[in-house]
């Protein structure tokens, strides 16, 4: 009797311990079987009963058959808990955590700015046109007025793919290719990439958008050109900004001029991001040489218009006040997240 009693409640510590361990539903329908199940111990004890002697059967028999009962009951009790936080439920497919949002990239700054200025030119008719990066020494330079043996032709600045062909070092050539297709008026923004073998420092990278611009009509006069690039400065920059045309030189236009605003910093006072001057330059522009409209066929003597080009990176860095400009470029997503 006295093993009997030691080996039941042997049977009974180690059946609730590994009920209380078992995790899943599946672990304690093993559990069960070993310790409750036909084969098992337990059983084969209840079973010894009747091997006792006579006057301990009842006493035995009661109290194994109370450890099966409080077995089962522990049993039952912990299904319930497994069942309610059943381990990989509770990790993967809790329907009450809020949702988890995914960070799905933010615009470049760059992308920003071009989409910015093509809607202002929108304003004014401007439709967006595009064209390719490899391209033709013709259109990037000869259409343009610009003779093979120009400096801005030259090896040292341009990236040549073979002999007659060129990674575009602005976004000008784009002007000719939509003029010989379409007739005037014409008015187009072409946004895209240009190339030029610079140094990559803090004001210069090798690869750069460019925004170029051109209307062309019968009647566009000096006034009109004033007039939109003043127009596009104040939507832009802001109304208190002041617009200068200063006398430059580009082959393709004549007269050309660089397109200077007043500082955003100092308004004009004077100040390290205008070095002093209060102005701070935007774009090359000027009035279409006729040279250009006849190297695409349009009538020179009918037609006029005006053309202008933008580097966005440049303008990008005046916008955010972005001190470098190889920022823009390397792709750090802790920069460029900023400008979603
Ligand atoms: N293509 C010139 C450059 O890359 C910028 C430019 C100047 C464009 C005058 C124009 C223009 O259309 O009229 O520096």
């Amino acid at each position: 009797m006295k093993d009997f009693l030691s080996s039941l409640r042997e049977l009974e510590e180690a059946g609730s311990a590994a009920i209380n361990t078992a995790a899943t539903a599946e672990e304690l329908e093993r559990v069960r079987v070993e310790y409750l199940g036909r084969k098992a111990p337990l059983t084969q004890l209840l079973r010894s009963v009747g091997r006792l002697p006579q006057d301990e059967r009842r006493a035995a028999g009661a109290e194994a058959n109370q450890a099966k009962s409080r077995l089962l009951e522990r049993l039952e009790a912990r299904a319930a808990e497994v069942v309610a936080t059943p381990a990989e439920v509770s990790v993967e497919l809790d329907l009450t955590l809020p949702g988890r949002s995914r960070w799905r990239g933010a615009r470049h700054p760059c992308t920003l700015v071009t989409d910015e200025i093509c809607e202002i030119f929108k304003e004014l008719g401007f439709v967006r046109a595009r064209g390719p990066e490899a391209e033709s020494t013709w259109y990037n330079f000869t259409a343009l007025n610009t003779p093979l043996d120009h400096p801005a032709a030259d090896e040292q600045d341009t990236f040549y793919l073979s002999e007659d062909t060129v990674l575009r070092t602005h976004t000008s050539p784009v002007q000719a290719r939509v003029m010989e297709k379409t007739r005037p008026p014409v008015r187009i923004v072409v946004p895209g990439v240009v190339y030029r073998r610079d140094p990559f420092d803090a004001s210069h990278a090798p690869a750069f958008e460019q925004i170029e611009g051109l209307a062309v009509d019968e009647g566009i006069d000096f006034v009109e050109f004033k007039a939109s690039i003043s127009y596009f400065v104040h939507r832009f920059f802001g109304e208190d900004t002041e617009t200068r045309f200063r006398p430059s030189f580009f082959p393709f236009t004549e007269p050309s001029a660089e397109v200077d605003v007043s500082c955003l910093l100092c308004h004009g006072e004077g100040c390290s991001a205008c070095k002093g001057t209060g102005w701070l330059e935007i774009m090359g522009a000027g009035m279409v040489d006729p040279a250009v409209f006849d190297n695409v066929g349009y009538d020179s003597e009918r037609y006029t218009g005006f053309a202008f080009g933008m580097g966005v990176g440049r303008i990008t860095m005046l916008r955010y006040r972005i001190p470098d400009i190889r920022l823009l470029y390397e792709g750090d997503v802790r920069f460029l997240e900023q400008f979603a």
